[in-house]
């Protein structure tokens, strides 16, 4: 895991694996999450961008390993920032609506 903090300036910046950072976190010591996690949609498909249909490929983070490795990395994550999250956290997660909603039956 790559590790860039500074404690010159008001925050630390961590890069890497985010369960390998969360897991360095103690319970209840975070605030807030505001997270934009890989969606899986870069399969060979198509969108629309500004009218025209273009591939969707924004790399190789973002294909999908299969619907149960899928769930199986979102739950991992999802679990960690609940384990952390204090009682007053907000949890934020800039998704569709629809995946939001699927987000949000996962923490429950
Ligand atoms: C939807 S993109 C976020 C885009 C970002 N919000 C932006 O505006 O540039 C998801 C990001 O999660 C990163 N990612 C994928 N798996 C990860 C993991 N296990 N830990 C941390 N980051 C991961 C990907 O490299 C990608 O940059």
């Amino acid at each position: 895991m790559q590790n860039h903090t500074t404690n010159k300036i008001e925050f630390e910046l961590y890069h890497g694996d985010c369960l390998e950072i969360l897991r360095e976190f103690s319970e209840n010591s975070v605030d807030m999450i505001f997270a934009d996690p890989p969606y899986n949609l870069s399969n060979g498909g198509f969108t629309v961008h500004a009218g025209r249909r273009v591939s969707v490929n924004k790399g190789e983070w973002d294909k999908s390993k299969g619907l149960k490795k899928d769930w199986e990395f979102h739950l991992a994550w999802i679990q960690e920032c609940r384990r952390v999250l204090n009682l007053m956290a907000l949890f934020g997660s800039v998704v569709p609506i629809t995946q939001f909603i699927n987000v949000v039956s996962l923490y429950r």
